[in-house]
């Protein structure tokens, strides 16, 4: 009898250690999403008044698991199982809001937030235009550079700008996202007419 007991419980250490293993696992949002993710969050309102009252009991503003209640319930490094998972977290992101805010306040960010991305989308599409006439035109040397302004301007800044808008952030919405996007866009236009310039200097000086 004893022997069955010792077990038994032997059995439900396992499964409770088991049960707690993701959480001893434990990384924190931080851990995976330094860098963009993070510092758009800490730059934002909400970021720079939660770790002002990090401790307090009562805390006015949401962290990271505050909005993502979705990724900080699956928080393996794959948090969406289903095609239709990464939507509904993105629902869920935003149907928070309203437990602080009121809802035409809500509205209202949630609408500037499309027309700024709208705005990024569009500067992204003059660029991939400007980019598409210089694969025609340009030899290699030329376009690779071009090339990797275009990277920058998708990769990061949009990138950027989208999360900005995503966290309230200021800084990285108007600094690091637009401004950044018209200066990839302009650094474009710049190595085009550039690269044209001294094509037409070396076709006079041929002839
Ligand atoms: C163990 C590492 C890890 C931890 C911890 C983690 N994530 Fe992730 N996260 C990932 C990886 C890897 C991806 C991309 C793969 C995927 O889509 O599931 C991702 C994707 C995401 C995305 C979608 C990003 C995109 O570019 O589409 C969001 C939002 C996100 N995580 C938020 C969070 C939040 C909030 C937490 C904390 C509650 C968290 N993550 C914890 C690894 C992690
Ligand atoms: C005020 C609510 C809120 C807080 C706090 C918040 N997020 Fe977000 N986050 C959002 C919303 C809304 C989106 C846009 C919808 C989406 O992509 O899921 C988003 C998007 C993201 C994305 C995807 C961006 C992309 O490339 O499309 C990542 C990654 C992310 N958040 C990570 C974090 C991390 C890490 C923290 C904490 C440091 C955090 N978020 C804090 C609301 C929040
Ligand atoms: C847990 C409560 C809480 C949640 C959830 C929350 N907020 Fe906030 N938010 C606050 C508080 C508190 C402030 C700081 C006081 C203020 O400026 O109104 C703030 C500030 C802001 C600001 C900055 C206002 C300014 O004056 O610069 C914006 C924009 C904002 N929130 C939008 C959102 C959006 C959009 C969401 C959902 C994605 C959200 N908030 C989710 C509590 C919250």
């Amino acid at each position: 009898m004893r022997e069955l007991v010792t077990k038994l419980r032997r059995h439900v250490l396992w499964l409770l250690l088991l049960a707690a293993l993701p959480a001893l696992a434990g990384k924190s949002c931080v851990d995976c999403h330094a860098g963009a993710a993070e510092r758009s969050w800490a730059l934002s309102k909400h970021g720079v008044i939660a770790r002002i009252e990090v401790g307090r009991e009562r805390r006015r503003t949401p962290d990271c698991g505050g909005c993502h209640g979705f990724e900080a319930k699956a928080p393996a490094p794959q948090h969406y199982l289903k095609k239709t998972s990464r939507m509904e977290a993105r629902e869920q992101a935003v149907a928070g809001c309203g437990t602080c805010h009121a809802p035409r306040y809500v509205a209202e960010q949630l609408a500037a937030a499309q027309r700024g991305l709208a705005l990024g989308e569009m500067k992204r599409r003059e660029a991939e235009a400007l980019v598409q006439l210089a694969r025609k035109e340009m030899n290699a040397t030329e376009l690779a550079q071009i090339e990797k302004l275009l990277a920058t301007l998708r990769d990061e800044n949009l990138r950027e700008l989208r999360l900005g808008l995503a966290h309230q952030s200021p800084d990285y919405q108007w600094w690091l996202g637009q401004a950044a996007l018209d200066g990839s866009l302009l650094r474009i236009k710049g190595a085009l007419g550039e690269a044209r310039r001294t094509q037409a200097r070396t076709r006079v000086a041929a002839e």
